[in-house]
């Protein structure tokens, strides 16, 4: 004889308890988002329209992939953006090549350091919900 609780078998409930903590999982994870697309971190136009049309959640992984050393990226605020002001005390710099950066709620915005190459288009602002 199976126990239920308000007529739902208690196996029904459980199965729904570790549906949830799944799901509950895949939020926390974030998407991955290989910044560029198939271009990659590049000066290439197209990376400035990049983050277009995508839905961005705090928590959320950028992964900035290049192997050009003048590629290195910064993190930084709106004003530094606005005019590639690069290596003037930016958030955050990184210059792995294969940098894994997780956003924050809000304006997010990254330049390349080579201030030529920002200008050009190297730049992007993420809007995360
Ligand atoms: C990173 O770029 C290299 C080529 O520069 C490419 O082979 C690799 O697939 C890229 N990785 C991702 C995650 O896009
Ligand atoms: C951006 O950062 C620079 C350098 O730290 C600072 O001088 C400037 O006031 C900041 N601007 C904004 C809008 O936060």
């Amino acid at each position: 004889m199976t126990s239920t609780i308000f007529g739902v078998s208690k196996n029904a409930i459980v199965a729904i308890g570790l549906l949830y903590i799944l799901i509950i999982c895949e939020n926390a994870q974030g998407a991955e988002y290989v910044v560029g697309g198939k271009i990659g971190w590049d000066l290439d136009p197209s990376v400035f329209h990049w983050p277009e049309g995508k839905s961005f959640k705090a928590g959320d992984i950028l992964i900035f992939n290049y192997s050009n050393p003048l590629f290195k990226v910064e993190q930084v605020n709106k004003t530094q953006f606005d005019n590639c002001y690069s290596d003037f005390n930016p958030i955050k710099t990184y210059d792995s090549g294969h940098d894994k950066v997780a956003i924050g709620k809000g304006t997010t915005y990254f330049i390349c350091a080579t201030p030529d190459y920002c200008g050009y288009g190297m730049r992007i602002v993420i809007n995360a919900a």
